[in-house]
């Protein structure tokens, strides 16, 4: 990296862009990594993907398998690796029952991560061995926490303590129901899209491309009415005055509880990767394993009809 934090200083006061191959440039993206996801707390994915006690779900994030575990109310992430010979512990998601055990050799762990079973480790029914202390090949855990229905992890373990991170999101839009929200197989969404992270964040926060790209979103939310949402180094989004969802061509997303006005939308990046849109109840989290990104989940709020597709003038082609 040849630039210095002085430099983007300056970029930013004289109102200019990233040089390109920040947009580019895999050494970029990796040192961006490093950097800002893995020492932030960085959205997984929703509390709902492992709802009921031994769910196991599978993730992985900047080419690291990590493994969410729901254990009573408590859900825990750990490296998705067997304490044995590395082996990949889950692949898809699966309700694990009482214990996870490894495909390889059948060691068996605990859902709070402990070693409880090593079959045949000293030799043809024998499962105990003096040379192996099981006490200490326990899951390796990561740090993770749950705020409104959606689990953040952070890689490193240097981030600051996580209701602190929160605080400035909670104050601003704690009042939001956001823990209503599940994910649906109908509306989910996985994609690849071809632009760098960073494009995606300035997309969802922006509205001069809605005339062109979204035209008849416009109409139901027009940019003359929309507001910028500061949250420093938190949150940034975009909202509107005037917005009119039963305008949407096939919305059928009930509104979420909580938003204080109901002619008001509001889109938000939540600082590094969680994208969500309150008044069209959804949330995009990215997972980024190259500089494509990839946006998960899709989802509504819980027992509420999500009614037609809403593949309306909020789909599009903005790349
Ligand atoms: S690698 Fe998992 S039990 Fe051997
Ligand atoms: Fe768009």
């Amino acid at each position: 990296m040849q630039e210095t934090t002085q430099d983007f200083a300056a970029l930013i006061e004289r109102e200019q862009g990233l040089p390109g191959r920040h947009f580019t440039d895999e050494a970029v993206f990796q040192l961006e990594c490093r950097a800002i996801f893995e020492k932030s707390w960085f959205c997984i994915g929703l509390s709902s993907d492992a709802p009921a006690k031994g769910d196991l779900s599978p993730v992985t994030v900047f080419g690291q398998p990590l493994l969410m575990v729901r254990d009573g109310t408590t859900v825990r992430v750990f490296h998705n690796v067997c304490s044995h010979r590395g082996a990949l512990l889950v692949k898809t998601p699966m309700h694990g029952g009482p214990r996870i055990v490894c495909p390889y050799h059948s060691w068996a762990y605990k859902l709070d991560g402990a070693l409880v079973a090593t079959p045949h480790v000293g030799g043809a029914g024998r499962h105990t061995c003096p040379s192996i202390d099981s006490r200490g090949l326990g899951l390796r855990s990561v740090p993770v926490a749950e705020w409104a229905g959606h689990v953040f992890v952070n890689l490193s373990g240097t981030a600051p303590p996580f209701e602190q991170w929160i605080r400035p999101v909670e104050e601003r839009f704690g009042a939001i129901r956001w823990d209503d929200l599940r994910r649906d197989p109908a509306l989910a969404l996985s994609l690849e899209v071809a632009a760098n992270w960073k494009i995606i964040c300035e997309n969802f926060v922006e509205s001069y491309h809605l005339p062109p790209i979204h035209a008849a979103l416009n109409a139901a939310n027009p940019m003359e009415q929309h507001y910028q949402i500061l949250g420093g180094h938190s949150y940034v989004g975009q909202g509107g005055t005037g917005y009119q969802p039963d305008q949407v061509a096939g919305a059928g997303l009930p509104r979420m509880v909580g938003l204080a006005d109901a002619s008001k939308y509001e889109a938000l990046v939540i600082f590094p990767n969680l994208n969500a849109d309150p008044a069209d109840p959804k949330s995009y989290n990215f997972g980024p394993t190259d500089r494509l990104i990839k946006a998960v989940g899709a989802i509504h709020a819980s027992g509420l009809t999500s009614g037609s597709r809403p593949s309306n003038a909020n789909s599009g082609t903005c790349q």
